[in-house]
């Protein structure tokens, strides 16, 4: 089998060929960072993806942060290294249930986190990710009630951050699920002094022990500028080898050894290789549906 090297040369050549560019989340494995033009959270691939000229975007991430690039830049040929890197939180949610939600909630605006659907982003009002739903919660006029889906912990974070009151789905995270608030109790027990950073995908009593509650890329630049020595890592595993990279001498510990997203992982060098030889996988969308999810993401972009 080929070494590392030998797939990364290849890919540089297929990559200019193809007038190519790799977009990798925070989340993958090493290989697919180093590899990659831009390392970065769901918001800056998506404000990447929706400008770049290059022809063709390989998406290492999961499902729907390469549809989302689709839909934002839908003249581009966006492909993934393996479709089956899907995200099960997404899944939790169907347009039916949107259908639902706002026939039970009359007058209310759909606001929804970029983890779901393309077609259930078209039946929304607004999208957003971690790093902005506050902001994009905010805007909405006070007395205009939100249906926020589908993540329930998202939700009550950004209720506690703006100290108002949304109608929440019963999604979530089954990796960020994984982390108690114990294991942070015990971090910091065995780590006095140490910084906690956490994604508002924990679990409400996990955030409310952090010292910091936010998107993976402000994880990055909070512990660039935070100057303990030792960090607790209250996310997917995958990040830290971005923050391990950034800060040398510092120390990383996972808050839960098995925080891992099992589908961040499936991308590859070899699969990223084969995507630029093949051009395929390509995400492909119906036009209804790309033309409808545009209009919420393109609310989110021009907002934050
Ligand atoms: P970020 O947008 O913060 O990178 O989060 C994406 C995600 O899937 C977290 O689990
Ligand atoms: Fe989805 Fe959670 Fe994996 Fe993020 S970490 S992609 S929310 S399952």
């Amino acid at each position: 089998a080929p070494d590392a090297e030998e797939l990364v040369d290849k890919i540089r050549v297929l990559k200019e060929r193809h007038r190519a560019i790799i977009l990798a989340h925070n989340y993958q494995i090493g290989e697919v960072q180093d590899v990659a033009d831009l390392i970065g959270d769901s918001l800056e691939l998506a404000r990447y993806a929706a400008t770049t000229e290059a022809d063709v975007i390989v998406f290492c991430g999961v499902h729907f942060m390469a549809e989302t690039a689709k839909i934002l830049n839908p003249s581009r040929k966006v492909l993934v290294p393996d479709l089956k890197a899907g995200c099960p939180m997404s899944d939790m949610i169907t347009p039916e249930e949107v259908d639902r939600l706002r026939r039970e909630n009359p007058g209310a605006i759909v606001v929804t986190y970029v983890n779901s659907p393309a077609a259930v982003k078209a039946k929304s009002d607004i999208c957003c990710t971690s790093a902005n739903a506050v902001r994009i919660v905010s805007s909405i006029p006070k007395e205009t009630p939100i249906i926020f889906i589908p993540d329930q912990f998202l939700g009550d974070y950004v209720q506690r951050a703006t100290g108002r009151q949304l109608i929440l789905f019963e999604g979530f995270c089954p990796t960020h699920m994984r982390i108690m608030a114990s294991d942070i109790d015990q971090a910091r027990q065995e780590h006095p002094g140490a910084f906690v950073i956490a994604h508002p995908e924990c679990q409400p009593d996990v955030a409310k022990k952090a010292d910091v509650v936010s998107s993976t890329s402000r994880m990055a630049t909070a512990v660039r500028e935070n100057p303990a020595q030792k960090v607790v890592v209250g996310t997917e595993l995958g990040m830290i080898y971005r923050l391990q990279k950034e800060n040398p001498d510092k120390e990383f510990i996972p808050a839960c050894s098995s925080c891992d997203c099992a589908n961040m992982k499936v991308n590859s060098l070899e699969k990223i290789l084969w995507a630029l030889e093949d051009m395929s996988p390509e995400i492909t969308l119906p036009e209804g549906i790309l033309k409808d999810a545009r209009r919420a993401l393109d609310r989110m972009i021009e907002l934050s």
